[in-house]
């Protein structure tokens, strides 16, 4: 199935169940500053599983765009993305794992039509430190599920990823973990913030069984190995606990946060590892090879991240964001100039992104209409930024290639970034790149100047007044 078809199907599949569909939240939270970007689909519900009531009800499910930067150095590889769309449905307080792993089930294996075969799951261990049991319960309900499509239950119970890649799993279809079984915002159970909602979670992976486990992850594959045998497709959060000073109190209600990559399941759809070969990419990557005149299987890795990036700039701008040097407008300005960075590997050294845009809103203007009629000015705004750091980047890469024998500090960093607009993560990765040694405090260096033309600018101002 393509991805389009899957985002209906299931957004029918949770009317009938009852659900009531709520449309996409921007990918700028609103009242929510202890976070830059929307990066999964609860994010917009958080009052809601604290206890306030939804109006539309009980029930509520979407597709949510969302943005994780903190995996933009692994996009590249056939997963990861920065933007995606989860597709996600809530109980607040009204069904619990009965009722909600079987649906997801359903969706997966009837609904998609995915093969129970290469199903995989996983469920938490208990955390007797806090007084939260294993959770059985979830496990039973897979083993009734896998039984009934004739497929094996068998269990193990491996705790941390290096323990299950050292012991192995024997192929076990339902595994237990501590840490990755625990699902809140950023962090883990320990680190959590007072006040934050949280719980035991069961994942679902799908299996490649043609990709051949990769030792340098250890010496045996399990469901959260990254080798790439396993594609995390979903999770099941149980969000009924929130953190307190000493440990956790039950929350007011207990709700279920359910979460399933789109893309993923789309490729799983169609029988690939690769997200970059579905609908809401693939025509994104053949027009970089039209423009290019090169081929995907050379030049993967830049396609790759061209197309994500340029697919995120656009939603950021149709939600608002312009390039900038702080907070979001800054993430935006590193995807726009790292796509422009990869462009030149494939030999598009002029403005391409008025090609890429309209590509990216007929991808999406049939669900998400907005990105079509923001086309014209999203273009406005990417080009421009385009334009103005295409102009420096030659001159900056020169300026740096000049430092071949010397390396560099933070203070040649900053100097890059005040004069050339680089930011310094490109150049570092630019550095490394080029094989131009990086002094290892370069952040503190790096910071040390920033700070001191911050006190240079803050003394001018007051001289001026
Ligand atoms: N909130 C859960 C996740 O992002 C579903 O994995």
């Amino acid at each position: 199935m393509k991805a389009d078809d899957i985002r209906r199907v299931y957004l029918e599949y949770m009317t009938e169940t009852g659900h009531v569909v709520i449309p996409r939240a921007p990918l700028i939270p609103h009242d929510d500053p202890s976070t830059l970007f929307t990066g999964s689909g609860m994010q917009p519900l958080v009052p809601y599983l604290l206890g306030a009531d939804h109006p539309a009800g009980t029930r509520v499910a979407d597709s949510q765009t969302c943005l994780r930067v903190q995996d933009i150095d692994e996009v590249g590889d056939n997963r990861h993305t920065t933007f995606f769309e989860m597709l996600g449905n809530w109980s607040l307080g009204d069904y619990f794992k009965q009722e909600q792993l079987p649906q997801v089930w359903t969706f997966l294996t009837e609904k998609v039509g995915l093969d129970p075969n290469r199903i995989y799951v996983s469920c938490f261990v208990g955390d007797p430190a806090h007084g939260i049991p294993k959770d059985t319960e979830s496990a039973e309900i897979w083993t009734r599920l896998f039984t009934e499509a004739g497929v094996s239950a068998d269990q193990a119970e491996v705790d941390t990823e290096e323990h299950a890649a050292e012991v192995g799993t024997n192929g076990a279809r339902i595994a237990f973990y501590g840490k990755k079984n625990w699902w809140c915002r950023g962090g883990d159970a320990e680190s959590m913030p007072v006040g934050e909602p949280g719980g035991p979670d069961s994942e679902l992976f799908y299996l490649y069984p043609e990709v051949e486990h990769d030792p340098a992850w250890g010496a045996n594959c399990h469901q959260n190995c990254d080798c790439g045998r396993f594609l995390e497709i979903g999770n099941s959060v149980f969000m009924e606990y929130q953190r307190t000073e000493t440990g956790f109190a039950p929350l007011p209600r207990k709700n279920v946060d359910y979460g399933g990559g789109l893309a993923r399941i789309a490729a799983a759809s169609i029988g690939t590892a690769d997200v970059f070969k579905i609908n809401l990419l693939w025509p994104i990557i053949e027009k970089l090879q039209d423009l290019s005149g090169k081929t995907y299987e050379d030049q993967t890795v830049a396609m790759r991240v061209i197309a994500d990036h340029l697919r995120g700039a656009t939603f950021l701008a149709v939600d608002g964001v312009r390039p900038s040097n702080k907070a979001q407008g800054y993430v935006m300005r590193r995807l726009i100039r790292r796509a422009i960075r990869y462009a030149f590997e494939l030999g598009l050294e002029e403005n391409f992104f008025p090609q890429i845009i309209p590509t990216i809103a007929g991808i999406y203007e049939a669900h998400y209409p907005e990105v079509r009629e923001h086309a014209a000015f999203v273009e406005a705004v990417l080009s421009k930024e385009e334009q103005s750091f295409r102009r420096t980047l030659r001159k900056g890469i020169k300026q740096l290639k000049g430092y071949r024998k010397t390396g560099v500090t933070g203070v040649e960093l900053f100097v890059l970034s005040d004069t050339f607009g680089f930011p310094v993560e490109l150049s570092t990765e630019e550095a490394q790149r080029a094989g131009i040694a990086v002094s290892e405090s370069w952040r503190e260096e790096f910071d040390a100047q920033m700070a001191a033309q911050r006190a240079r600018s803050q003394q001018a101002t007051k001289a001026a007044s």
